[in-house]
């Protein structure tokens, strides 16, 4: 069909009712995006099947996981003005239009993902069907990679379900199943697998009217109430995503209210507005974070490792969310505590956790019966990995160690959750050493995507790449690290968050304080952060980093802890509690130099990071800053620490690290590794 040499991404199909079946099969790939190439190729068919005339037309995906995952994100990257952009963004808008405009019924038939260019195109056909599971998934995700829709999205969408369903799906970015579409006007019909195709048939030969909007979802639309409900949803919009850091929604808005009763114009504002984002820097950076998530998911990828039984020790706070989510992710778990009764607490927070994500009573029933509670220990001798959660403390672990490692399997492998022994410390007592990794989960477990995989000088290459491989089976991210100190978040961290202790003792409100980091980005701010995660833990940690990089630990920190304020959980740390919310004291941040208190947080940050690259705790700057921003939510639209480091330039970094270490003393000193950052931007070190 093509005159290119290019490979054919779809096959054509006429049935013996005259409807054709259009099938997308992107060659070369497990999945379905959107790229010139394929709307060339759509766009001829498009034209071949108009001079058909067929019964209708029903456009299907072969892949297994699903329709269309969206554009292909690597243009992106290659575009550099937004002059470049507009003739992809008018070349898929014309395509659809095309699609949109055919005389005969169209159908959308979907499966699994369909986002993004996958749910625009599903809009420009006149019925969209979807199949009926959890899995299937449609939304127009773009605000999450600071973008807004562009091929239509919103210009077809708006007068589908009206302005309020439309917005509240665009700004949010969430996706919906079908049976949720179906309910707010997105979706025609929904069905099992099994009828998917005789469903797409039957409204092809039925042809009913395509949806209309109900009367409260056109008055949404109404012109004189946009204004208003663009006022509430910039409102919204604001509490978690502010204009300056993150304008696409916004402009989504605007383009709403000014557009939304003429489809044409809603159309080119789209092109035009979503070419000036795509060259914006929260875009950029965010395709950047897209593309590290990627690379971290891409490690330990190719192992065809397949555990099935986890063993885990220690029932506390980490421990029983590990093994909660373990049991969760499918495998078969044990629990093992001193006693039965440290491990019901666990087993109790498991259930919760289950009803929360799993809501049907037979999968919840199932997860809970792969998640077994085991004071004795008795998994330890079946589970191909143990991982171990018990105290903090070096010579309990390794008395632990002694004792379990002859009941392991041969193949079996053993993973710590230390936060922070150097795993040499541990491994001494070990006849196999190389089989002992660090698995670094982060807490609240079921929420933090980051797990550090920890390699200490014994461990066996082969025990890391299973680690990572494990990592994945649970849907969490791997980051490799070394066996240092705090390993690599941590670390980082820490600097950061006694920073904010000092400010606090220098009388500067914790809620100014906080209010500098979130203004910079930070999800939330440090004082706020250290209450949450535990001023015991925090100290602990903080003492562990200040003995190996002579440091010191901020005396009003210690106060706090010996006077029980532990922060959230007890009720009072730096802030008092309100059912578990912090209750903070209004002040007028004008009174502060919300400068200098940022850059005293956010240097102290940078200048660990750079010690930490130095130092190789990750093998280069892109798993830094993946560390940074999925460990610990590391402002997204700056890319990372050390891509800010970039943008900023080293040279002014060190000078404002300088000027502070003159001001405030020495913890303000620059890392020597600055000087091969210089260096590299082409500037000369002192
Ligand atoms: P936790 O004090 O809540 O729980 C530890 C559990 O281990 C207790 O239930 C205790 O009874 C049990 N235990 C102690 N010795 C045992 C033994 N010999 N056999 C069986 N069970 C034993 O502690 P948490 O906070 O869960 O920490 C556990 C590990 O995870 C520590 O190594 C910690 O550094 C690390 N970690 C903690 C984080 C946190 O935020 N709490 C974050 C990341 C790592």
């Amino acid at each position: 069909m093509t005159e290119t040499s290019a490979p054919t991404h779809f096959h054509v199909e006429t049935d013996s009712d005259n409807i054709v079946w259009l099938h997308f099969d992107k060659a070369d790939a497990g999945t379905n995006i959107l790229s010139a190439e394929v709307f060339d190729q759509l766009d001829q068919h498009l034209a071949q099947i108009a001079t058909q005339n067929p019964r209708g037309l029903v456009i299907l995906s072969d892949k297994a996981n699903g329709f269309i995952a969206g554009a292909d994100i690597s243009v992106f990257t290659r575009i550099e003005t937004p002059e470049q952009a507009l003739p992809f963004l008018h070349r898929g808008q014309e395509v659809f239009n095309r699609l949109e405009a055919l005389p005969f019924p169209t159908v959308a038939l979907i499966h699994g993902f369909c986002l993004g260019g996958g749910t625009e195109l599903s809009l420009a056909c006149r019925y969209r069907v979807t199949r009926d599971d959890p899995g299937t998934r449609m939304g127009l995700p773009e605000v999450k990679l600071g973008i807004h829709p562009g091929w239509g999205g919103s210009a077809r969408l708006v007068p589908l379900v009206g302005g309020l369903k439309a917005m509240d799906l665009i700004l949010s970015g969430r996706t919906v199943d079908g049976r949720t579409g179906k309910r707010m006007g997105l979706v025609d019909a929904v069905a099992p697998e099994r009828h998917l195709r005789a469903a797409a048939r039957k409204l092809v030969l039925d042809s009913p009217p395509a949806h209309q909007p109900g009367w409260l979802d056109r008055v949404s639309n109404n012109a004189l109430v946009r204004p208003l409900l663009a006022r509430v949803f910039s409102q919204q919009v604001a509490k978690r995503a502010p204009g300056n850091h993150y304008p696409s929604p916004y402009a989504m808005i605007d383009i709403w209210r000014r557009h939304a009763n003429d489809k044409r114009r809603m159309l080119e504002a789209e092109a035009q507005s979503l070419a000036r984002l795509m060259n914006g820097a929260t875009a950029r950076n965010l395709v950047r974070v897209f593309f590290l998530q990627e690379q971290l998911k891409a490690l330990g990828k190719d192992q065809c490792y397949q555990p099935r039984y986890v063993h885990v020790i220690g029932a506390g706070t980490m421990g029983g969310d590990i093994a909660a989510w373990c049991a969760f992710s499918g495998f078969q778990v044990s629990l093992q505590d001193q006693s039965p009764e440290r491990v019901a607490p666990a087993m109790k927070r498991a259930h919760a956790l289950f009803v929360r994500k799993l809501k049907r009573p037979n999968k919840i029933t199932a997860a809970m019966d792969r998640l077994m509670p085991d004071h004795k220990g008795t998994g330890v001798e079946r589970a191909d990995i143990i991982i171990e959660a018990i105290f903090e403390d070096a010579d309990v672990k390794r008395s632990l160690y002694r004792d379990i490692e002859p009941r392991m399997k041969p193949d079996a492998l053993l993973a710590t959750n230390t936060s922070s022994i150097p795993l040499e410390e541990l491994a001494s007592v070990l006849s196999r050493p190389e089989r002992l990794v660090g698995l670094h989960f982060f807490n609240p477990v079921a929420m933090m995507q980051l797990v550090e995989v920890v390699t200490g000088q014994a461990t066996s290459t082969e025990v890391a790449a299973r680690a990572m491989t494990f990592t994945r089976q649970i849907d969490r991210l791997p980051l490799p690290v070394t066996s240092t100190p705090g390993f690599l978040v941590n670390r980082i961290l820490m600097p950061y968050l006694m920073e904010a202790v000092l400010l606090e003792a220098e009388g500067i409100p914790p809620a100014v304080i906080d209010k500098a980091a979130t203004d910079f980005g930070m999800p939330m701010g440090p004082v706020q952060l250290a209450d949450t995660v535990g001023l015991d833990i925090c100290l602990h940690v903080a003492e562990i980093l200040a003995s190996h990089f002579n440091a010191e630990v901020p005396a009003s920190l210690k106060q706090r802890v010996a006077d029980g304020h532990l922060g959230r959980k007890s009720g009072r740390g730096f802030y008092r509690y309100k059912k578990g919310k912090p209750l903070k004291v209004k002040t007028t941040a004008g009174s502060w130099n919300m400068d200098e208190i940022s850059n005293r947080l956010i240097d102290r940050l940078l200048n660990e990071a750079v010690s930490c690259l130095r130092e190789d705790v990750v093998e280069n700057k892109d798993l830094l800053d993946a560390g940074m921003i999925f460990g610990t939510g590391f402002a997204p639209f700056r890319g990372g620490p050390l891509h800010y480091i970039d943008a900023v330039g080293a040279e002014t970094l060190v000078r404002q690290l300088q000027s502070l270490k003159a001001l405030r003393g020495e913890r303000f000193t620059p890392d020597p590794g600055w000087n091969s950052l210089i260096q590299s931007e082409g500037g000369t070190t002192a």
